[in-house]
């Protein structure tokens, strides 16, 4: 059936957006594992199409070297941990913490052997990893997390996504599906209609939405004591790079003026780390400035914002599982004003595929950096 003036039109536009076919990127610091995921036992993780080997050292320094060994492909996941070495399951080649094989069993020398050694920064409870060009590795280009500051107290959490991580970024920067995707856990019927602004630069977009008067969603109502009071819920999403997204919010009861209202806002780390194509390693990491000794605070938080974010994983693996049965010559999508945000990070996403793939020139994507963060909008 032809596609109609609207759909061909969407179809063309489409074209200049990442999806689930676009290349990653490989330039840029992700997060890798959860600190105390990482331990004395050998564990492996797909990143950007890559499995990677993760351990600690004696002395607890994460390490991490590709899982594949460099003699015949043996999954070193499967091997043994000897001190700081690897010592290979099949055929026993020894693996140092920067992957030289420092013993061979069958021969007296080692040739030079090695495998990928991947850099690591540990920030709190995450731990950041390299994936692109050895060189050009940079610890300052590391985003802030800024609930990771002194004065917030956090939880974190970790979500196996069936889905390309591309659209968890999309979800993210458009808040409308709380009403929706949301209707029973944080989200409210106002939300979707909501007056918001959107801020756009070369590597960064924001969406700040303004729910004001609204009553708030046990999640946030009972922590701040806001229950069955009118309140203001300002939300900003914040597409810092292809590897975060942070949420800000704020909420504050609109009878006091600005000079009573108590300091309450709550910042989440939303971090996607492709495993593959259609699967996606998400990270949360949540912080709030207030009720700070209260832990049953921390768990009540923790466990209703988890059941939303798992509304999304649904949401997102059964828009994924749709997608791959659809795509071909009539696929197309529509955008909407609330999309503006979405739109930009899919067509930034894209060029900075293109530009490591040298089909663009690279001035063009440049790498956020942990020094230009300008604040939300
Ligand atoms: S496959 Fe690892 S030593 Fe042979
Ligand atoms: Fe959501």
């Amino acid at each position: 059936m032809a596609l109609t003036r609207i759909q061909k039109a969407a179809r063309i536009a489409g074209q200049q957006l990442a999806g689930r076919q676009t290349p990653f990127i490989f330039n840029e610091w992700y997060i890798a594992a959860l600190s105390k995921e990482v331990s004395r036992e050998l564990m492996a993780r797909t990143i950007l199409g890559k499995s990677l080997l993760f351990y600690r050292k004696l002395d607890g320094t994460a390490v991490a070297l590709s899982n594949r060994c460099g003699h015949r492909s043996f999954p070193l996941q499967h091997s043994t941990l000897d001190g700081d070495t690897v010592v290979c399951g099949y055929h026993g080649m020894r693996y140092n913490d920067q992957g030289e094989v420092v013993e061979v069993p069958s021969q007296a020398s080692c040739g030079g052997i090695s495998i990928r050694h991947y850099p690591l920064v540990e920030m709190g409870p995450v731990i950041w990893v390299w994936m692109g060009e050895p060189e050009l590795a940079d610890v300052t280009k590391i985003p802030a997390m800024p609930m990771l500051e002194d004065g917030w107290v956090t939880s974190e959490e970790y979500m196996d996504l069936k889905a390309n991580y591309v659209y968890l970024h999309e979800n993210l920067l458009d808040l409308t599906h709380l009403s929706f995707l949301h209707a029973n856990t944080f989200g409210t019927p106002d939300y979707a209609k909501a007056d918001f602004d959107v801020k756009i630069t070369d590597d960064r977009m924001w969406l700040k939405r303004y729910v004001v008067p609204t009553r708030l969603p046990p999640v946030w109502a009972k922590p701040t004591g806001l229950e069955g009071k009118d309140a203001a819920r300002i939300t900003t999403s914040d597409f810092v790079s292809p590897a975060l997204h942070i949420v800000h919010a704020e909420f504050y009861d609109i009878s006091l003026d600005e000079s009573e209202r108590p300091d309450q806002r709550i910042k989440t780390a939303h971090i996607p780390t492709p495993a593959t194509a259609t699967e996606t390693h998400y990270f949360v990491v949540h912080g709030r400035n207030f009720a700070l000794e209260d832990n049953s605070v921390t768990e009540f938080m923790h466990q209703q914002l988890m059941a939303a974010f798992q509304e999304d994983v649904v949401g997102l693996q059964q828009q994924e599982q749709l997608m791959a049965q659809e795509e071909g010559e009539e696929y197309f999508e529509i955008s909407v004003k609330s999309d503006a945000a979405s739109v930009a990070m899919r067509r930034y996403i894209k060029r900075r595929a293109d530009a490591e793939r040298g089909l663009i020139a690279s001035s063009s994507a440049v790498q956020t950096t942990a020094t230009q963060q300008p604040q939300p909008a």
